[in-house]
């Protein structure tokens, strides 16, 4: 039975392997419509969301399987105090596969020791988030045909931003991986990211504060949202929240094949007017997501895939 608490948990075949099967569920999403016949997935989710939960049950019912679940804690035995080990020994009787998300960083790691079934982490704090990353990583490969060789922007909340900080674990496994860390010094990437991540495998990057002066070099933007749910401070995110802000006129010097990608809420730091640019994909982004995590539901199931036509 396997887990997947980070992107890190699957070698980079097996990653390979996933978005290869996800690209050939995009293609003919048919012929993948029974295989979950009988099967259930569990959605634990104690942190709110709109992408991630809806497209995990999507993708089980894409599969011909069923959900349950809950979307908040306080709609859970989590409200009169029933521990993470305990909840999940329960789900284990219920569902055949789960997926968790958890404001605390490390829970569904927790929950992967007492579990019977294979747990996904659906976003963990400000730790992990491996399904959005597989998302990130079929987007890019699916448009810009190939995951190597690429100068990618990340630009936003780098310290909290638990995408980011997947993404980054990720792409430093393909050769030629080069980052563009944007971000005011407040929500710079941590420390640990750098060194055990980035120096550690002699990655280059660069770390910057203006936008606009490296949107020229960028083969990919990925922008994100400063999170207002992860700081202590009220006034710190009033004064930082709109620290970067894509708008046409600053898309004017970024390359003819850039993409724009975002995991998605966004607040204001694309602006509306982005959304017709050929180059923004992120609501593509987020239809690749139900996808990846179909391929990965029937990875974890051992569900062989049908025979192509
Ligand atoms: N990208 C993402 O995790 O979105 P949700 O919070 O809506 O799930």
């Amino acid at each position: 039975m396997r887990h997947i608490i980070s992107p890190n948990d699957l070698s980079i075949d097996e990653l390979n392997d996933i978005l290869s099967l996800a690209g050939r569920i995009y293609r003919n999403p048919k012929l993948y419509s029974k295989l979950c016949d009988g099967k259930k997935l569990a959605t634990l989710f104690y942190e709110p969301s709109t992408r991630t939960r809806l497209s995990f049950e999507s993708a089980m019912i894409n599969l011909g399987g069923s959900v349950l679940g809950f979307s908040s804690a306080d709609s859970s035995s989590a409200s009169k105090g029933e521990s993470i080990a305990d909840t999940i020994r329960i789900i284990s009787c219920y569902a055949d596969i789960c997926a968790m998300r958890h404001p605390k960083e490390g829970a569904p790691l927790v929950a992967s020791q007492y579990s019977k079934i294979p747990v996904i982490n659906a976003g963990d704090g400000g730790h992990n988030h491996p399904t959005q990353t597989l998302t990130d990583l079929l987007t890019i490969k699916e448009l810009k045909g190939t995951l190597e060789g690429l100068t990618i922007g990340l630009c936003g909340d780098l310290k909290f931003g638990r995408t980011v900080h997947s993404l980054i674990n990720a792409m430093v496994r393909y050769p030629g991986s080069n980052f563009v860390l944007i971000a005011p010094r407040e929500l710079k990437i941590p420390t640990y990211l750098k060194k055990e991540t980035l120096d550690a495998k002699n990655i280059p990057y660069t770390e910057t504060s203006d936008l606009e002066s490296v949107l020229p070099e960028l083969d990919i933007l990925y922008m994100t949202r400063v999170q207002q749910e992860r700081f202590f401070n009220e006034e710190d995110y009033i004064r930082l929240k709109d620290s970067f802000i894509l708008d046409n006129s600053k898309l004017k010097n970024a390359k003819e094949d850039m993409y724009i990608l975002h995991p998605l809420p966004r607040i204001n730091e694309i602006a509306t007017e982005v959304d017709d640019d050929p180059r923004a994909v992120y609501f593509k982004q987020a239809n690749f997501g139900v996808y990846v995590r179909m391929a990965l539901i029937m990875t974890l199931l051992g569900i062989e895939e049908p025979k192509q036509n």
